[in-house]
């Protein structure tokens, strides 16, 4: 079921970016990092299936949600069109969410260009609890380095690449040569996930990724979104990104 929710404001971020605001009720104290939201924002059935999205923020006070997003197609060309007043309708949140163990101190975000876009609300979960958070972002872009500022004003360790040449996660090797880590959590490439892969066989921390998939239902029903992933046994198999996921153990994930 979905709720019809009121835009407070959808704003550019940079060219081709938008981040939208939505007055979402009790949806915001539900809502965990790593979880995304299916929304739909236009009548009638072109596009036919609602898009998904990662909760980028939420304020339970407030009862508000942020969706930071790309405009890559038709749903996100009909998204960037909705002034403040106009209404979305919002099913979620939806799928996995980052697991935080009990008693970390150390955790490390990783992530590329939209592709961070669920980190920021992890950032903000962690920080309030106490835990120290070291962010790695790489971009093509300076200003596609989404949600810096914010990270800066949690208190978060911030460090990023622009460069093709110069890969985030040599900041983080380098970090992880001076302290221990309880966790490291990627999304937005496959690459930083390999990556991060080789570090946690040599440094021993535990890893969740965050996958994206074309979706259709979002809720588990239309099997249209598996990956494969191994068992504890190591026999592979498939889950669904929407209902199992969106959020996996990095050790899990075949890739
Ligand atoms: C769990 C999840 C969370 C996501 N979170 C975000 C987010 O926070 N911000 C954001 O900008 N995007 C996010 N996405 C991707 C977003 O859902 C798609 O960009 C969006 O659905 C495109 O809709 P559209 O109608 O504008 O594009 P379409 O017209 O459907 O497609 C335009 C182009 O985008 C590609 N595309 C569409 N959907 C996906 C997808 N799921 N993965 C890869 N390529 C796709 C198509 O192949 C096509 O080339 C997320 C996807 C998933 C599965
Ligand atoms: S999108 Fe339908 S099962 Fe995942």
């Amino acid at each position: 079921m979905y709720r019809t929710c009121e835009v407070m404001e959808n704003r550019p971020v940079c060219e081709g970016f938008m981040r939208v605001k939505l007055a979402v009720g009790d949806m915001a104290k539900g809502a965990l990092p790593g979880q995304f939201v299916m929304v739909k924002c236009w009548e009638g059935n072109a596009p036919f299936f609602m898009r998904p999205f990662s909760v980028n923020n939420a304020d339970a006070s407030a009862g508000t949600m942020d969706l930071l997003y790309k405009i890559v197609g038709c749903g996100t060309g009909l998204m960037q069109k909705l002034a403040p007043g106009s209404e979305m309708r919002v099913m979620g949140p939806l799928g996995s969410s980052f697991k935080i163990e009990a008693g970390a101190a150390r955790i490390a975000l990783i992530g590329r260009g939209v592709g961070a876009a669920p980190m920021r609300y992890l950032a903000q979960k962690a920080a309030q609890g106490g835990i120290a958070v070291h962010v790695y972002l790489s971009a093509s872009k300076e200003e596609y380095l989404f949600d810096k500022a914010a990270y800066e004003r949690l208190g978060c360790k911030v460090n990023t690449t622009v460069d093709p040449a110069r890969l985030v996660t040599a900041y983080f090797e380098a970090d992880l040569a001076r302290h221990r880590f309880d966790a490291a959590y990627v999304c937005g490439s496959n690459r930083l996930m390999r990556d991060i892969k080789r570090l946690m066989d040599t440094y021993r921390f535990a890893g969740y990724a965050s996958l994206e998939e074309h979706m259709a239902c979002g809720i588990g029903a239309c099997k249209g979104c598996v990956c494969t992933v191994r068992d504890e046994n190591g026999d592979e198999h498939y889950e669904k990104v929407c209902k199992e996921g969106p959020v996996f153990a990095i050790e899990r994930l075949v890739k």
